[in-house]
């Protein structure tokens, strides 16, 4: 029994040691700051920094496109406890420097997703970050380095592409083929961009839309006048504005999921002309001769065009007056 232990000792010990020589090698789970409990990314035991201009000496075309870029740029008060230019990124660079080992540097090559990101969040951990952690982008493995090239972006934003729609398209063709459909967002034409509603580092709405709140916040940004509040209200579009339209792009006209009728009949009957007003209290509503095929060649909006809600009571026939006809 007692050997049992001992053997089961020398496991763990063993099991831990080759741990830690396999995970953290030459790159040990040092700290860089108050930060590093956070902190996922490996750091360069007992280097030091050695600035810049040192690493532009081997590196000399990397360091002279670099040179104008915001990164390189930054003032030490900006990112206090933490280092600029080169080293900012890929940690202290003397042992790396000394020996020209690239295991003696951070190397992006050897990062996974979450550990590559939070090279940049130790830096980029504002209020703009803070929904990151759970986007669905950070969540399946798309690092910063997925839509930022922090070496080559060409914009301000440090993009791989010029315009969202582009950037946007090399992971989601199946949305952007959306936006060539005969109704559409003007997102071709350059009018938004796919971060007109959605926020890529994500927000407390689901789908990571531009909201605080609910979808059709995002909406009313641009669509102020759907907002209400109206007197008589359409109860689906005070729900959510894609229960009729897909906002990214449709066959049917104004980005509706289906065309008329056809949309209303999911949760209404059809009729086409209300009929005489009855004592009963229920509208008669027109179930005549022809009128059902007319129902199905009609829109329901040519009479009730008020379809988000409106302020004026209907004529009501006998209804309750709420019809969304004026
Ligand atoms: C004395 C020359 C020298 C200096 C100084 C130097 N490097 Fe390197 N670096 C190299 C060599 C050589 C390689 C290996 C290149 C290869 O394997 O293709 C390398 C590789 C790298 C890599 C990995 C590249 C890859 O494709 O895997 C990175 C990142 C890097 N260096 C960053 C830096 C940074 C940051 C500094 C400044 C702190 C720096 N280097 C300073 C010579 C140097
Ligand atoms: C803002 C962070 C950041 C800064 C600052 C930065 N790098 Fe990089 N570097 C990266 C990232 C990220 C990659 C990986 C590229 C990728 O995956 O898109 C990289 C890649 C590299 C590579 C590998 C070869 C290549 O071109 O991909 C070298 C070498 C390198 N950097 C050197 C430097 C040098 C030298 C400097 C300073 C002049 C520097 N880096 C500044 C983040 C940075
Ligand atoms: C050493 C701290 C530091 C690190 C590490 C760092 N950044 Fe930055 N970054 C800054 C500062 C400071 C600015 C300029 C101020 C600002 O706009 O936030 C900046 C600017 C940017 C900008 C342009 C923002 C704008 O408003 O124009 C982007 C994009 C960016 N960084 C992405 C990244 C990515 C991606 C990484 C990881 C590869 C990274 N940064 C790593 C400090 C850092
Ligand atoms: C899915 C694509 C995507 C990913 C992944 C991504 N970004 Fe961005 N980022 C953008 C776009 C697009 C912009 C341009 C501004 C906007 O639309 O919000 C941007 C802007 C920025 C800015 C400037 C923000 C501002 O409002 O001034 C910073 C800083 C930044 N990104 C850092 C990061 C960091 C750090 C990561 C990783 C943790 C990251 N980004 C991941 C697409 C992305
Ligand atoms: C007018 C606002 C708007 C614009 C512009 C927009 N989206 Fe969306 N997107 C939405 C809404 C709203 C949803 C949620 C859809 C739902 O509830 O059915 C969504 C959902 C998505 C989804 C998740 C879809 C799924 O079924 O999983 C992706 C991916 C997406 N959008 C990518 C894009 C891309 C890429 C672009 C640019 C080509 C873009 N969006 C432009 C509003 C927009
Ligand atoms: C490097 C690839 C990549 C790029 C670039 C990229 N995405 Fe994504 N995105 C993904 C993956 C992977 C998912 C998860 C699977 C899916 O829903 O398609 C995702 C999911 C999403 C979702 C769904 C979120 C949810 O909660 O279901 C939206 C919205 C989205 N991306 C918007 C964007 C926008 C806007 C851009 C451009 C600024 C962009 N993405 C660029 C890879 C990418
Ligand atoms: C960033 C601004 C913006 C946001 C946010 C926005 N839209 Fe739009 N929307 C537009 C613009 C611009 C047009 C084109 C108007 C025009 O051509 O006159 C448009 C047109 C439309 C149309 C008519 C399309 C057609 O074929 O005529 C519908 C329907 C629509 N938006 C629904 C929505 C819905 C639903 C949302 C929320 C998911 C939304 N929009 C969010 C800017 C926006
Ligand atoms: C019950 C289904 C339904 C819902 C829910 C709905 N809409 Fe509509 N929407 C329509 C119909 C039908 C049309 C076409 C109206 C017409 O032809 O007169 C339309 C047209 C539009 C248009 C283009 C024409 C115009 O009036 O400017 C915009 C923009 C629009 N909707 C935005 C929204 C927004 C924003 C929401 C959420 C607040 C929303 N819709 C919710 C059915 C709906
Ligand atoms: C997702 C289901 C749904 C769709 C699609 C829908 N509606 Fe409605 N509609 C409702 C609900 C729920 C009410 C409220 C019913 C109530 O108050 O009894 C309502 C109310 C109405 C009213 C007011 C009458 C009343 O009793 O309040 C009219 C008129 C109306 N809808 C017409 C339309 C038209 C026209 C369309 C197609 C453009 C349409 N609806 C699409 C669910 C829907
Ligand atoms: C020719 C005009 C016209 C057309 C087309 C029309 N309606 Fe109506 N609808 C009316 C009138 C008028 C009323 C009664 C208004 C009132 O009660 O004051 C009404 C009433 C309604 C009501 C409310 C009944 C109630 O409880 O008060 C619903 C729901 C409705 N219509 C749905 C539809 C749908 C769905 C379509 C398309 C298939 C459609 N309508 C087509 C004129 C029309």
């Amino acid at each position: 029994m007692k050997r049992f232990f001992r053997m089961f000792f020398f496991l763990i010990v063993a099991g831990f040691t080759f741990y830690s020589c396999t995970f953290t090698g030459s790159l040990g789970g040092g700290k860089e700051s108050g930060m590093s409990r956070y902190i996922r990314y490996p750091t360069i035991k007992d280097a030091t920094y050695v600035g810049s201009e040192t690493c532009g000496g081997c590196h000399s075309e990397i360091f002279e496109r670099m040179k104008g870029n915001i990164h390189m740029k930054i003032a030490k008060f900006e990112v206090p406890g933490y280092q600029t230019g080169c080293e900012g990124c890929h940690g202290p660079g003397s042992k790396h420097a000394e020996e020209m080992d690239p295991t003696y540097i951070i190397n992006f090559k050897n990062l996974n997703s979450f550990q590559a990101s939070d090279v940049c969040l130790k830096c980029h951990s504002d209020a703009k970050m803070l929904h990151w952690g759970d986007s669905k982008h950070a969540m399946v493995g798309v690092s910063c380095m997925g839509c930022h090239d922090v070496h080559n972006g060409k914009d301000e934003y440090l993009l791989k592409e010029t315009t969202a729609l582009s950037l946007c398209s090399q992971c989601h063709q199946d949305i952007t083929s959306k936006i060539y459909l005969p109704s559409h967002h003007p997102i071709r034409e350059g009018k938004i961009g796919c971060d007109g509603c959605h926020n890529p580092h994500g927000s407390e709405v689901k789908f990571m839309l531009r909201s605080v709140k609910r979808l059709n916040d995002v909406c009313y940004e641009c669509h102020q006048d759907k907002e209400g509040p109206f007197l008589y209200e359409h109860e689906p579009v005070s729900e959510r504005c894609t229960i009729c339209h897909e906002p990214h792009g449709t066959v049917a006209d104004n980005l509706l999921k289906q065309n008329e009728p056809f949309l209303c009949l999911q949760c209404h009957e059809f009729h086409f002309h209300a009929e005489l007003p009855s004592n009963t209290g229920t509208p008669q509503v027109g179930m005549g001769a022809g009128s059902m095929t007319r129902a199905f060649t009609t829109r329901c909006t040519i009479c009730h065009y008020q379809i988000h809600g409106s302020d004026e009571p209907s004529q009501s026939l006998g209804g309750h007056g709420k019809a969304l006809i004026r």
